[in-house]
């Protein structure tokens, strides 16, 4: 308690360094917002950072808000165990630097997300983790791919950023493992309402939890959950390369999850509603929603997926200005690039999230210059079909700029 000998300072520090004993569980996970812990002895202090005993010492490694979550991103994913980042980003790469070194190669979907792609065929690259990219709808094209020599990851998404592929997850974890490779998924444009990879067969599934998990898009987030095992690595590569989710992020987080089946009906049944309206409209050369019967993958996702999000592309057959052209029209989503909010989005992958890609690596992965991706919010779905068909109207009538020499 107070001792008036000591000075001014200390006593400040000491006085306000005293957590409350609270007897009473709270209904809400606290937001444990400090950098370290305080243990009974060294020895224990060292018992702690050596992984001897559970407990915590510094928030690096872990702390309790974002323990919390990670327990229940385990539970709602189907797995033993998770680990939280973050961002989404630096949760995949310490998934594939656990399983990848100097040597290694990975076996990856041609349809991922830009940045991904980026990761692997630069910073990892880099790295001496050589990477095949390879059609994941294709499976004699992956297991040739992972015959082809020691592959240590097969990598896939459970829906692709941007077209929407669909792929077998229990035929291609069961490849990956005939090989001898693991199986990681991306999960973040399904989340776990949607889809459970574990369920399948991979052996990770990463996520951005900045996008459905949290679902306010006022938070940045990853998860990776996986075997007690196979997390426990993923945490070493955490602890030394530092990516730490912040107490608040967790929180924020958490609060989002509690909402996620109900967030995820409604997006689903606006988004279903828009593809169809969309399906039937002039200058709409194609739309890819997984619920509609014309998605190559229907089948799939009718065996493998629970329903599904707001996601969804479409293509408008006047190509990269009318794209452009759609988007300014439109007055309720905000000229933004995330997805698996409340509020929705339209983005233009090509000027956008796949802005790295050049127009050879852009074909291959069957993005089109009109191509258009949404992620369809909360709001209501006779507003958005107002605002999307005055974008239509303004997309017929773009005029292509002209072609500077
Ligand atoms: C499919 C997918 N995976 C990963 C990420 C990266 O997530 P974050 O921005 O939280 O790093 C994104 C971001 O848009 C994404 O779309």
């Amino acid at each position: 308690m107070t001792d008036h000998r000591q000075g001014f300072s200390t006593r400040a520090i000491r006085a306000v360094s005293r957590p409350p004993a609270v007897d009473q569980q709270a209904t809400s996970v606290p937001i444990y917002q400090t950098a370290t812990f305080s243990t009974a002895d060294a020895d224990e202090l060292g018992a702690i950072a050596t992984d001897a005993v559970p407990g915590y010492i510094y928030s690096r490694l872990d702390n309790p808000t974002a323990t919390a979550l990670a327990d229940a991103m385990a539970e709602l994913e189907g797995a033993e165990a998770a680990y939280v980042f973050a961002t989404g980003m630096a949760a995949i790469h310490a998934s594939l630097v656990s399983l990848a070194g100097s040597g290694d190669r990975i076996v990856c979907t041609t349809s991922v997300y830009g940045t991904t792609r980026s990761l692997l065929t630069t910073v990892l690259a880099g790295l001496g983790v050589g990477t095949d990219f390879v059609d994941a709808t294709d499976l004699d094209a992956v297991d040739a791919a992972l015959a082809a020599g020691p592959v240590r990851v097969l990598y896939a998404e459970t829906l692709s950023n941007p077209t929407m592929v669909v792929v077998d997850h229990a035929a291609l974890a069961a490849l990956a493992h005939r090989h001898g490779a693991a199986y990681v998924v991306d999960n973040t444009f399904a989340s776990p309402y949607v889809c459970r990879p574990m369920e399948l067969g991979a052996d990770l599934v990463v996520e951005s939890a900045t996008k459905y998990i949290s679902g306010h898009s006022d938070v940045l987030a990853g998860v990776v959950a996986g075997s007690a095992e196979r997390i426990r690595e993923v945490r070493r590569v955490q602890i030394d390369t530092g990516a730490t989710l912040a107490p608040l992020s967790a929180f924020l987080v958490l609060r989002g999850l509690a909402t996620i089946g109900v967030r995820l009906d409604r997006h689903a049944a606006t988004s279903t509603a828009l593809a169809r309206w969309l399906e039937r409209q002039e200058g709409v050369q194609r739309v890819v929603h997984p619920l509609l019967a014309s998605h190559p993958g229907h089948e799939l996702v009718a065996r493998q997926f629970h329903g599904a999000s707001g996601m969804f592309a479409f293509e408008l057959s006047g190509g990269r200005h009318a794209a452009k052209a759609f988007i300014d029209a439109l007055t309720i989503p905000a000229r933004t690039a995330s997805l698996g909010s409340i509020h929705t989005m339209v983005v233009h992958p090509p000027s956008t999230t796949h802005r790295q890609l050049d127009d050879g690596a852009l074909a291959e992965a069957g993005i089109a210059p009109g191509l258009l991706r949404c992620s369809i919010g909360l709001e209501d779905v006779e507003d958005l079909l107002a605002d999307f068909a005055a974008g239509l109207e303004a997309a017929r009538g773009a005029v292509p700029e002209p072609v500077t020499a």
